[in-house]
């Protein structure tokens, strides 16, 4: 058995150790955080080297040196705070951790590679052979592939559930159920899940609560203070907001964290300490970026819901969307994401887009510049027509990213492209 210290970090004060005992991780946290959303992102920091830099240092180092043989045996066998390696801890990873647990109010986190390797973790973490997972029927394709080709390989079962039919969801339950994961707004659709609610239904049946929290961003909506035990992020949307680096989180329950943990050191799921440099730099502006983002996505989908050449636009903070009451409660604004139906089919999609000049034509979304993408014709292009129904993927859907350009530019391409 070997402890060691992970973070330690300044304007929080924390002191966490790991107790490693032989594959589980048990982290003692004495962190004491203050401060509203904004400040924490931005006054939350590791500590400054010698050289006194007002940003943080990047800590690109895939190993870290002692002074001697018995400072190596301290660290290793816990007497001594310290690095051991930067697939299980980095100052920089450290200080990203730091920062989405205290926006997201969780209690411990963990940092991979990109948003899947996040989620399959953190599945892969807590899930046992025989075990099953209810999840919300539309989902992004690589969780649905990682729920339906995959765990099953490993004799781990599911169910989809629709997301509107929270009155049966209990007739899915099983004795073996563990997890419930949910993304909310839902990629591509955008459709809107009751937090609340599944935070009740989770804990009624003794349900391990899983959000995808991509789409909304803790600035948004923090699936926690509903109830959920884990919170994961595709790190490369909106908390890079730019459109440069991969990067996945998790957050939640230290005691499934802790857990999840064991399973990302040893497999090897960890986050570049590069990408958490400019991920944690990137969380300094969430807020003021969302506000826009939110801004001229609203203002946007206004003008689509009224336009003659679409249909079902989609947008939580419209009145129309089936589930506004839910958005309004649960999410601060409606969030950066339209989805809409351009008539004319598979056809009209493809030339709408076709027909945009500034817009991009991209798979990302999250980002700086607005991006509009054809899921019938890319993303969603391998299902049946019937698997794309389920998922409620429209031949003539278009997901767009609402980005920070001037919303009047945004609006005249889009405008020209419908024409
Ligand atoms: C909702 C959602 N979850 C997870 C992911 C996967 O993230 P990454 O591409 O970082 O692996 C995506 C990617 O688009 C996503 O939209």
């Amino acid at each position: 058995m070997f402890s060691f210290n992970i973070r330690n970090l300044k304007a929080t004060n924390v002191t966490k150790i790991i107790l490693v005992l032989p594959f589980t991780f048990i982290y003692l946290n004495t962190m004491k955080a203050k401060g509203n959303f904004e400040t924490l992102a931005i006054r939350t920091q590791s500590e400054r080297s010698k050289e006194k830099e007002h940003s943080t240092a990047l800590h690109l180092t895939s190993s870290y040196a002692y002074e001697n043989a018995e400072e190596m045996k301290n660290i290793f066998s816990g007497e001594q705070q310290g690095n051991l390696y930067s697939r299980i801890s980095n100052p920089n990873t450290a200080e990203l951790i730091e920062k989405i647990c205290l926006m997201e109010g969780a209690e411990d986190g963990i940092a991979t590679a990109t948003g899947m390797s996040a989620i399959f973790t953190a599945l892969a973490g807590v899930l046992e052979n025989g075990d099953h997972v209810l999840a919300c029927r539309s989902i992004f394709s690589s969780t649905n592939t990682i729920l339906t080709k995959m765990l099953p390989k490993w004799g781990i079962s599911y169910t989809y559930v629709d997301v509107d039919d929270t009155k049966n969801w209990q007739n899915f339950v099983q004795e073996n159920t563990k997890v419930v994961f949910i993304e909310t707004p839902t990629n591509p659709s955008l459709d809107i899940i009751d937090l609340e609610w599944l935070g009740k239904f989770s804990a009624k049946n003794n349900l391990i609560f899983m959000v995808d929290n991509c789409f909304a961003t803790p600035y948004l909506q923090q699936p926690i203070k509903y109830g959920a035990n884990i919170v994961i992020h595709s790190a490369t949307k909106y908390i890079d907001g730019q459109g440069r680096v991969l990067g996945g989180l998790i957050a939640g329950d230290k005691i499934l964290i802790d857990k999840i943990f064991g399973f990302s050191i040893h497999s090897g799921t960890a986050m570049s300490p590069f990408n958490a440099w400019v991920l944690s730099k990137s969380l300094e502006t969430l807020a003021v970026r969302m506000d826009r983002h939110c801004e001229n996505a609203f203002k946007l989908a206004v003008i689509l819901e009224k336009h003659p050449k679409t249909e079902q636009v989609k947008y939580p903070f419209l009145e129309s969307h089936p589930n506004f009451e839910i958005a309004k409660k649960q999410m601060k604004q409606g969030g950066g994401l339209i989805s809409f139906v351009v008539k004319g089919g598979i056809e009209g999609g493809k030339s709408f887009i076709d027909k945009l000049s500034m817009i991009s034509i991209s798979a990302n979304l999250g980002d700086t510049r607005s991006i509009v993408t054809h899921p019938a014709s890319s993303t969603h292009s391998g299902l049946t027509d019937e698997e794309k129904l389920e998922l409620r993927i429209l031949p003539g859907l278009i997901r767009m990213s609402v980005g920070l350009e001037h919303v009047d530019d945004i609006i005249a391409d889009i405008e020209h492209a419908l024409k």
